[in-house]
């Protein structure tokens, strides 16, 4: 599957944001996670809806709003461990299904997102 793809694939900006809410939904509640992200959601949420429109190959609206994502600098502030890793691909496994990603999309998505999490390990357990 190329990633230029999986936007119009899945449905475009309504199922992304779909599936932001749902991964959103799960992070804040999940009890690993909860100590590093802010109370409040809203702000974080928007910028990841961004970054994941871009990341599936629609609109570049990340970049417009915040630059270059420099994602694994801009999550050194941040101790993530491997279980948080862990927690937070579980979170958007969950949403991949609550919001009915079917394969082979959704193993591809998880896939590629398994790299980008792997890379934003910066703190041992
Ligand atoms: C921001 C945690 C992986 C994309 C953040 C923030 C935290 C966080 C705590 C800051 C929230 C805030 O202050 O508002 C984690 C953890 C991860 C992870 C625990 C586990 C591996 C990822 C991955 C991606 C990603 C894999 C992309 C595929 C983003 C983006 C932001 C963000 C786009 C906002 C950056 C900005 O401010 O422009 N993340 N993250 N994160 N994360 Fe992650």
């Amino acid at each position: 599957i190329k990633y230029g793809t999986i936007y119009k694939a899945i449905g475009g900006y309504d199922a992304v944001e779909r599936l932001n809410t749902a991964f959103y939904a799960r992070v804040a509640q999940h009890p690993d996670l909860i100590p590093i992200f802010p109370e409040d959601l809203t702000e974080t949420a928007r910028i990841q809806l961004l970054f994941f429109v871009q990341f599936f190959g629609g609109p570049r609206l990340y970049e417009e709003e915040r630059g270059h994502p420099m994602l694994r600098r801009r999550h050194l502030p941040f101790e993530i461990t491997p279980t948080r890793k862990d927690a937070w691909l579980e979170c958007l496994e969950g949403a991949l299904i609550e919001v009915e990603i079917e394969e082979p999309i959704r193993i591809a998505i998880l896939e590629r997102l398994t790299l980008t999490a792997n890379h934003m390990m910066n703190t041992p357990e």
